[in-house]
């Protein structure tokens, strides 16, 4: 179980985040949504020691996430896939995977069963192991930076936005594989802005407004809430 109580970060002295509270219990996937420039990101920046200043406690199975540093919290099994797919360009894709094993120092069998694990998922990495990463289509791309991140056989897996851009029978694809992992028992928390995406995917959804969790609802009840239409319009607001 990952509880987040009072939980605020920021880069300089304002802060971006602010008093977030979170019961995240393993094996379900919850949403984070919100406006441009909420802090979605940088909460889950917060949990995963990415950004500078961060207080609260963010406990997993009683470990606090926050008295870690972010190596730590990768080793811990917290690992995060950050917002626009970032991959290695000049790299392979095996060797951008394996860049995900670095931090834990696994046996070369271990690391070997990641690989099969991974190229299981994404059948289409496995075909394209020795390409450029830079080569690939936007989809492989984000495929490669999920991979990256399984790589070290995490137990709570922070997705910041894995479907932007990316066509529909991509995200389908990108959808499938994160389904067999949630059934495989992983945690999951999924920054989405999307919520015809969001809301069928998780149990809960958190909505975040400048900052702070302006609601958490069950999935299911915000999909058929009257209020849909109005969460809509206020997603799709510019922060003033
Ligand atoms: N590295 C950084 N240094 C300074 N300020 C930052 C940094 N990253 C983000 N911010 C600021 O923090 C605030 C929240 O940004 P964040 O990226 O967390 O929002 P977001 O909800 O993820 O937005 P988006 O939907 O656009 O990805 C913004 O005002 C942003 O300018
Ligand atoms: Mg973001």
């Amino acid at each position: 179980m990952l509880e987040l109580i009072d939980v605020s970060a920021s880069y300089h002295l304002a802060p971006v985040v602010q008093g977030v509270a979170m019961r995240i219990e393993t094996g379900e996937t919850v949403a984070l949504i919100g406006p441009n420039g909420a802090g979605k990101s940088t909460l889950l920046g917060a949990l995963s020691g990415t950004v500078p200043h961060r207080q609260g406690q963010a406990l997993l199975d009683g470990v606090d996430l926050m008295q870690l540093e972010s190596h730590e919290i990768v080793a811990l099994g917290v690992v995060q896939v950050p917002e626009g797919r970032h991959v290695f360009a000049p790299m392979s894709v095996q060797d951008n995977l394996l860049l995900g094993s670095v931090a834990l120092r696994q046996r070369s069998r271990a690391l070997q069963q990641r690989f099969d694990a991974v190229y299981a998922l994404f059948p289409r990495l496995a075909e394209r192991r020795q390409q450029l990463a830079g080569t690939l289509s936007g989809g492989e791309q984000q495929m490669v930076a999920i991979g990256r991140a399984m790589m070290s056989n995490p137990r709570v897996l922070l997705l910041d936005e894995p479907f932007l851009g990316l066509a529909p029978m991509v995200v389908e694809e990108i959808r499938h594989a994160l389904n067999s992992l949630r059934a495989e028992g992983l945690t999951m928390i999924l920054v989405e802005q999307k919520l015809d995406i969001a809301l069928p995917f998780t149990s809960r959804t958190h909505v975040m407004i400048k900052g702070q969790l302006a609601l958490v609802q069950s999935s299911e009840e915000l999909m058929n809430s009257p209020d849909l239409g109005q969460l809509y319009f206020q997603l799709s607001q510019p922060i003033p």
